[in-house]
């Protein structure tokens, strides 16, 4: 794990720790889509996912980055077992939390969160290059480094720790480091309350000045009780994506 100069992870952010089937039903995605890949795949949050190391095993190579990665491994899987506690937590107080479908509820779900977070120690471990710690607004990688681009449960999460100037630094840098061939994926666009993001109208507007194209996606089936929506981006034209204005 890298660290130097990088803003410390934020304690109030949870480390959540998704499988690979979670990732796919939340963005859209299948393993077929994955193993397909033309180029390397960006996970940033990574948390601790176990994305990496099984869609490694697809064939797919993954790169999680994440600024929690500065941080120690057992540390890290501190941090990931206390976002398990609170997940539990919350779904115990509110049980439309739980997800679908129903057999795919409290129990079973956090315990395919058990094993992916094990699969993450093991991997990181015995792959420290596979992930990098980085936060955005600002990632380390070249200029359309990656085939496809997922962030999950971050930029629209906590409006409160990213707010609009920010959220369009970060989804412009996510294009940046994507190949003008694929995209980007980000979910959810709601806050931990369900609330929808109120500026996404705007913030669309500034990403099309910028030459990036969007389209919020709606996937079949509600998570968490909610519909689910992916923001799907692409660069229009990567060669002026440089024009950065304010936003609002
Ligand atoms: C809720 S987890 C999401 C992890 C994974 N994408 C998932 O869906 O399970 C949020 C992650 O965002 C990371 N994070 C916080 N600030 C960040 C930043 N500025 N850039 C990138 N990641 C950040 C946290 O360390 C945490 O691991």
């Amino acid at each position: 794990m890298a660290a130097a100069g990088i803003p410390p992870a934020h304690p109030d952010v949870l480390v959540t720790s998704r499988p690979l089937d979670e990732y796919c039903a939340l963005f859209g995605l299948t393993r077929a889509r994955l193993a397909a890949l033309p180029g390397p795949l960006l996970d940033c949050p990574g948390g601790a996912a176990g994305l990496a190391a099984e869609a490694r095993e697809l064939g797919c190579r993954v790169i999680a980055a994440d600024p929690v990665y500065a941080l120690p491994l057992p540390a890290v899987v501190d941090r990931a077992l206390a976002a398990r506690a609170a997940m539990a937590t919350a779904m115990a107080a509110r049980p439309q939390l739980s997800p679908s479908p129903r057999p795919y509820r409290s129990e079973h779900y956090l315990r395919s969160w058990d094993r992916a977070r094990r699969l993450f120690a093991a991997d990181s471990s015995a792959h420290p290059q596979r992930y990098v710690a980085a936060a955005l607004p600002r990632l380390p990688f070249a200029d359309g480094a990656f085939a496809l681009t997922l962030s999950g449960y971050l930029l629209f999460a906590y409006p409160e720790l990213f707010g609009p100037e920010h959220q369009l630094a970060a989804l412009t840098e996510l294009v940046r480091v994507t190949s003008p061939d694929g995209e980007v994926r980000v979910q959810p666009l709601h806050d931990g309350r369900g609330r929808r993001c109120g500026h996404l109208d705007p913030l669309r507007h500034a990403l099309g000045e910028r030459r990036i194209a969007s389209e919020v996606r709606r996937l079949p089936g509600p998570v968490d009780g909610r519909a689910r929506r992916v923001l799907v981006l692409r660069a229009a034209d990567h060669r002026r994506r440089a024009v950065r204005r304010p936003m609002m």
